[in-house]
């Protein structure tokens, strides 16, 4: 929608070869290799993200502890009016996967009132079928 929007990837396993020799990727695509909740990825992530807007949406380790980790590490870099998205709220019986355990949810659920500055907007969950349920915060001041 942007042609010059930018993507920056991190993973913790180098998944990319294939994808790194697409035209697409190389003018698009960013790819950090490490654990999301690294300091040293946290700080060199915020450091390409400064003075730029951006969305951050999170799809990595889906447990309640590290999705919230990458919420207080990544939020920041979120303009108002823009959205942090939580992917893969509807495990942990949200409604599927009811034995994962605590899951991106329950960190959605930790991290909102501590954080009134986000809201969860229904509104992106107006098609009904989403795997992303109360995962659209879109930041409001
Ligand atoms: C559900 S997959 C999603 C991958 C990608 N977002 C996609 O949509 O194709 C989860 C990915 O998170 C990566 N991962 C697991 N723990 C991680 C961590 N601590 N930091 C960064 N990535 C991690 C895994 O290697 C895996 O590729």
């Amino acid at each position: 929608m942007n042609p010059k929007g930018k993507v920056i990837t991190i993973d913790i396993e180098d998944k990319t070869a294939e994808t790194r020799k697409l035209d697409i990727a190389q003018k698009l695509i960013t790819f950090v290799i490490g654990s999301s909740t690294d300091p040293k990825i946290v700080s060199e992530i915020t450091e390409r993200v400064k003075g730029k807007k951006a969305i951050v949406i999170l799809d990595s380790n889906h447990t309640k502890d590290h999705v919230l980790k990458e919420m207080e590490n990544y939020w920041g870099l979120v303009n108002v009016g823009s959205y942090l998205i939580v992917q893969d709220s509807d495990i942990n019986g949200h409604p599927v996967f009811k034995h994962h355990g605590p899951g991106p949810m329950e960190a959605i659920d930790a991290f909102l009132p501590s954080h009134p500055n986000f809201q969860i907007d229904a509104e992106r969950e107006r098609l009904i079928f989403t795997t992303n349920p109360r995962g659209y915060l879109k930041r409001i001041q």
